[in-house]
């Protein structure tokens, strides 16, 4: 299947070059267009991050606000699956969505193609047999999105790049650790899970896992399981993989609260970047995070409506590359964000 790859931000700037053109057209032309965006939930700190720029990138593009709706799946997959059908029956001309549950894609395809509505799901990927779906019968369906496995690498690279001397801190030859994962049910979640660990052991490491519990992305989740495990092994924790920073500015507040400090006893990584995870980063209370560019993807999801609202066409698979993130350079990710 053809690939697309969008530009991060940072790559974007550094290059001194301009997001992905989207075919000439005068602004207000879309000012009728109808955008349909479904979230799987609004209580994800990075999907809110995602779906703010979302909405001012069309409204930039010349959408009229009153005309895109986004609607929060409360990580609900049959309240989700409601919303899709209302917004099929309000004949939107194009959706964008972030499935609940990614599993669901086939049918939420399906119904979009019968209706004659371009879809472009974001964030949560459909499998490989649905996408080979898309480009065998030459629908008018894309994904936008960024590939887990690299995440999952570079947070291991963060970890193999301190050298065993440093994280080996009980002297055992292993690194000692604790994983923290998203939805199990998201490959986000399994790859980075996965692959985190295997850029250790790609590395000669040895690797013991002291616990792997599920946080669901969530801060919360993430202290108490951070809390528990510091609680029941905590001498022998030298690192802490969380899947999303969320979870790892959770896990900050368990191993502070225990008396442990980054960096000297323990080490700490998420990914996303989130605004909060760099200033700690900066500030050496966490070792570091991947930033995932909301902002490239947001306005690729958007140029790709766009590419099917004019006709241009998308390729089947927009892909965005991660970045990582340490004390080198959290401060440049952060002015870019934050300019
Ligand atoms: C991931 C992100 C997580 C969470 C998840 C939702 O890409 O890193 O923080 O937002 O998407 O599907």
């Amino acid at each position: 299947m053809k690939r697309k790859v969008i530009s991060t931000i940072l790559a974007a700037v550094m290059a001194a070059t301009t997001f992905m053109a989207v075919p000439a057209m005068a602004e207000n032309d879309f000012a009728d267009k109808k955008v349909g965006i479904c979230m799987y939930t609004f209580a994800d700190n990075f999907m809110t991050l995602y779906r703010t720029e979302l909405e001012r990138y069309l409204v930039e593009k010349g959408f009229d606000k009153a005309n895109i709706q986004i609607l929060d799946g409360n990580n609900d997959q049959a309240t989700q699956s409601g919303q899709i059908n209302n917004l099929i029956s309000d004949k939107v001309d194009v959706l964008i969505i972030n499935m609940v549950t990614p599993l669901t894609a086939e049918d939420v395809t399906d119904r979009a193609v019968e209706a004659g509505i371009p879809l472009v799901y974001i964030n949560r990927e459909p499998s490989e047999e649905e996408e080979a779906r898309w480009a065998e019968n030459n629908w008018d369906v894309t994904y936008v999105g960024a590939d887990a496995r690299q995440s999952g690498t570079m947070q291991g690279e963060i970890i193999v790049d301190l050298g065993l001397d440093t994280v080996d801190l009980n002297g055992n030859g292993k690194v000692d650790y604790v994983m923290i994962e998203g939805d199990p049910e998201n490959v986000d979640a399994q790859f980075r899970t996965e692959f985190s660990i295997k850029a250790l052991t790609d590395a000669g490491l040895e690797v013991n896992a002291i616990m792997d519990e599920i946080g669901m992305w969530d801060q919360t989740n993430g202290y108490s399981i951070a809390n528990q495990a510091l609680a029941s092994n905590g001498a022998d924790i030298e690192v802490i993989f969380c899947n999303n920073d969320a979870m790892a500015l959770g896990a900050l507040e368990a191993i502070e609260g225990a008396g442990r400090k980054v960096g000297e006893d323990i080490f700490l990584v998420g990914v996303d970047a989130l605004v909060e995870a760099l200033n700690d980063v900066i500030e050496g209370r966490m070792t570091g995070t991947v930033f995932n560019d909301h902002i490239a993807q947001a306005q690729g999801a958007a140029d790709a409506a766009i590419n099917y609202i004019t006709g241009a066409g998308n390729e089947h698979y927009i892909g965005c590359d991660y970045v990582k993130a340490t004390a080198e350079n959290a401060a440049d990710i952060l002015a870019l964000l934050t300019e």
